[in-house]
């Protein structure tokens, strides 16, 4: 029964962000080496597949997706041969390795843009958006980049603008033109041969604009100071409806080469959202369900109608997925405190769906406050309370100075967190209760219960409104995950009579549990086993 769903249905995936997970050649940025001698900590820790985020040549305007040169590996991170080595070890450990695929921009440093900038005449010239000036010799229209201002860039030489729908050094690739979407296919063999897993591709649903360049509507409470990439409705920048041909020509490339996954990163509605699986199931594996990373309120009604929302919306035979932090997103433990997160945690990895671990939650690591001056992130230009830059900060490895993610006298790229000595992965996996501890049973157990993998999923309805409570199902197995949300303790009565706690979010019990009329603690949870 259990070989018909493939390995990434019933894995979980770990983004790793190279320059900040492993420094293994004292320049304080961490590179793919880094990443090979820190393997057995996450076969320890039970994740199934590694997502890099870009790895390519980059001029790091915006710290790798802004790609240079698609076919390589930027030296800072290491060679070709660094990153055969590691898919090497990856697939020797059984694990798989996810690579981030970015087609809606190029750097401008591309041997593509640098071509079709040279003149209008290029035979690379329409592989880019030009555009003549407006009227009054400004912007062709009204668009936004997602960093802020203009998203067009005059180029004095040919007297034409370019699109950039994130950092001036990012322009956007045509991608109505045939031959760019060759090109491109061909980066995704190239991968593809060398013997990766699957892609997540960048802002898929940004690849393809209007024809006719029409304005953007304004977001009318949008004020300056509040992020640069809400203050228009991407109506002719996003989610154009070409947008799907090209991702089925990208999945059937990607489906060609076997049981690989093929995962794209949207933010956007449920309704529009759900239709990137395609109408036949025949575009993206896992369109990111980032519902947890933009949930206004943590609160159990909030996070249960989200769930339900999801798992009542999504298409017969589409696979869910469930997100808690990224690189673009304050970490899960500042947004909801480091107590709450753990039951963030035991909600990730227990619902139904594919789960993504942020490198880093799994210790509780929090943002980094960042001063101004070291601040590197094009989004935090105009407003460094935009800045990425505080959810990008070092793996915490250990308590030596540089926190063994690079040696002792080395500065990182990023500060380290000050209270690394403390969240460490040395010290966290001696810690019986500890955050990391909480995180590997959670993985342990997902990985040994068939109805947590692949079971069914339903809510039930509970007296106290700060829980959420769901059932798992599978071959008659079920399962029950009653997560306390708030921080007080709450009674809850359920629908069973008894049970065993496999886990608590705190680790602190376990063992039988009359379900009929319990107290579940403030910020934990219970995953336990039904008996009746
Ligand atoms: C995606 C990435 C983000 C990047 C942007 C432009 O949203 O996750 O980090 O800045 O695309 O490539």
């Amino acid at each position: 029964m259990e070989n018909v769903y493939s390995w990434w249905q019933q894995g979980v995936v770990y983004q790793i962000y190279p320059r900040s997970f492993m420094d293994s050649n004292g320049d304080g940025v961490g590179d793919l080496s880094g990443i090979r001698q820190r393997l057995d900590y996450l076969q320890w820790l039970g994740v199934d597949a590694l997502w890099l985020s870009p790895i390519y040549p980059s001029p790091m305007a915006d710290f790798g997706y802004d790609i240079a040169n698609y076919v390589d590996i930027e030296p800072v991170f290491g060679s070709l041969q660094d990153f055969d080595a590691l898919l090497h070890d990856v697939h020797q450990r059984h694990m798989k390795m996810i690579l981030d695929f970015v087609p809606n921009h190029t750097s401008d440093e591309h041997a593509w843009f640098v071509a079709s900038r040279a003149s209008r005449e290029s035979e690379k010239r329409d592989w880019y958006i030009w555009r003549d000036p407006a009227a009054d010799g400004g912007p062709p229209n009204n668009w936004t980049s997602f960093f802020g201002g203009s998203a067009w860039e005059f180029d004095a030489a040919s007297g034409q603008y370019y699109l950039h729908m994130f950092d001036v050094k990012q322009p956007d690739l045509n991608w109505r033109n045939p031959l760019v979407r060759q090109a491109m296919y061909d980066v995704m063999r190239f991968w593809l041969d060398r013997g990766v897993d699957g892609f997540r591709v960048d802002v898929i649903w940004m690849m393809i604009k209007d024809t006719q360049f029409r304005d953007n509507p304004e977001r009318p409470d949008w004020k300056p100071g509040d992020p640069p990439y809400a203050r228009q409705e991407g109506i002719y920048t996003e989610n154009q409806p070409e947008v799907h041909d090209v991702i089925r020509e990208m999945r059937s490339l990607v489906d060609s080469y076997g049981e690989k996954v093929f995962i794209g990163e949207i933010y956007l509605p449920l309704p529009q959202l759900m239709e990137y699986y395609g109408e036949m199931l025949d575009e993206v594996h896992l369109p990111f369900n980032f519902q947890f990373v933009q949930l206004a309120n943590w609160h159990a009604r909030d996070i249960r109608a989200s769930v339900d929302a999801y798992e009542t919306i999504l298409p017969e035979g589409a696979w869910p997925n469930w997100v808690l932090g990224n690189h673009d997103r304050s970490r899960i433990a500042t947004r909801i405190g480091r107590a709450q997160s753990r039951v963030a945690q035991m909600l990730l990895l227990t619902l139904r769906g594919t789960p993504t671990c942020y490198y880093g939650d799994e210790l509780g690591m929090e943002d980094v406050a960042v001063p101004p001056e070291l601040m590197h992130d094009p989004q935090g230009k105009d407003n460094p309370i935009h800045s990425r830059d505080p959810e990008r900060s070092p793996m915490q490895w250990n308590a030596d100075s540089g926190a063994g993610f690079c040696a002792d006298g080395v500065t990182p790229w990023l500060p380290l967190s000050e209270d690394y000595r403390h969240f460490n992965v040395e010290r966290e996996q001696q810690e019986e209760r500890s955050y990391l501890t909480l995180v590997q049973n959670l993985l342990t157990l997902r990985r040994q219960i068939p109805a947590l993998h692949v079971g069914s999923y339903a809510s039930i309805d509970v007296a106290s409104e700060e829980c959420f409570v769901y059932v798992r199902e599978h071959a008659g197995k079920r399962y029950v995950v009653a997560l306390n949300c708030s921080n007080a303790d709450q009674a809850l009565s359920l629908p069973f009579k008894e049970g065993t706690i496999m886990l608590s979010a705190s680790l602190e019990r376990t063992g039988p549990i009359a379900l009929e009329d319990f107290v579940l603690p403030a910020n934990d949870g219970y995953l336990i086993e039904i008996a009746d």
